[in-house]
């Protein structure tokens, strides 16, 4: 058997031969990503800014992206991580304002963290004074980076979305350390100043996104970390690192039992070191 597959391999019909192998291959592929997008149509509803667990290694490597940018032992870091996961006011919280929002019918019914949790562990290890973030939608992650400013027991966020109805499960606690502002981001961003974390997280497109980050650049404190949620698709954060002389570093989603692929969360940075 052997002998005939070597000699099959080296022979000219080698490609012809291989074809149910290779069908094999993607139709499993396949039948895994048909599975989940079903499950995902007959249990879900949402249809934007989709929610999903990460895969236990891909929360591993945010738990290590979050080291490697902030100094913070791995150790540490997962269990900021694990604090947020584990957070049951907040969740209850989020899952009661869900539940009353007027898109409830295509909207999440309870949070599930996915990159925010990155988000969360990076605003424990930096102990901002003032984090930024753009495109609030209904506050799942301005929540996330409130809990982590209250546990930190300083800082405030400002978050900023161009639609008036954003922000609907802003409140209990998390609302006291949160200013909400609506209007356009890269207008409003010119009147903050001293930007310890920036997150960009609005309109995904390179020229926004860099019109953005030029409107902030100003604002930016000396040691400020600058995220963005749309570095999977966009590089507008690693060029501006690079004119601007910063570090770049990339960790990409791995949903679990998933169909959407994953968002990914750029970050950028001062100096050689960790932030
Ligand atoms: C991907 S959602 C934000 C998700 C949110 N950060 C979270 O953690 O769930 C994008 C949001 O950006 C807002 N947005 C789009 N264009 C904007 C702009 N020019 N200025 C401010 N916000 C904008 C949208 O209204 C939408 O709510």
């Amino acid at each position: 058997m052997t002998t005939i597959r070597s000699r099959l391999a080296t022979s000219p019909v080698a490609r012809a031969a291989a074809l149910p192998l290779r069908t094999g291959m993607i139709a499993r592929h396949d039948a895994r990503v048909v599975g989940r997008s079903v499950d995902w149509l007959v249990r879900g509803r949402e249809t934007t800014n989709l929610t999903y667990d990460l895969d236990p290694l891909n929360r591993e490597q945010l738990c290590w992206f979050v080291s490697a940018v902030s100094g913070a032992e791995v150790g540490q870091a997962r269990e900021w991580v694990t604090e947020l996961e584990d957070d049951q006011e907040l969740f209850d919280h989020v899952v009661a304002s869900l539940s009353t929002h007027p898109r409830r019918g295509i909207g999440a019914r309870e949070p599930h963290w996915a990159r925010r949790l990155g988000w969360y562990a990076l605003v424990r290890a930096l102990e901002p004074e003032h984090v930024v973030e753009t495109g609030t939608h209904f506050g799942l992650g301005s929540c996330a980076i409130a809990a982590a400013l209250l546990r930190n027991g300083h800082g405030r966020l400002t978050t900023i979305d161009i639609d008036p109805q954003a922000g609907y499960v802003i409140g209990g606690p998390w609302a006291d350390v949160i200013d909400q502002r609506t209007g356009s981001s890269v207008e409003l961003l010119a009147g903050l100043d001293d930007v310890d974390i920036f997150l960009h997280d609005s309109l995904h497109t390179y020229d926004y996104e860099t019109a953005e980050l030029g409107a902030v650049e100003p604002r930016l404190s000396p040691g400020a970390v600058v995220l963005s949620d749309n570095a999977h698709d966009s590089a507008a954060l690693s060029h501006w690192a690079e004119r601007t002389g910063r570090q770049y570093l990339f960790f990409k989603e791995q949903p679990a039992r998933h169909w959407w692929p994953g968002d990914g969360l750029g970050v950028a940075w001062n100096g050689k070191e960790p932030a």
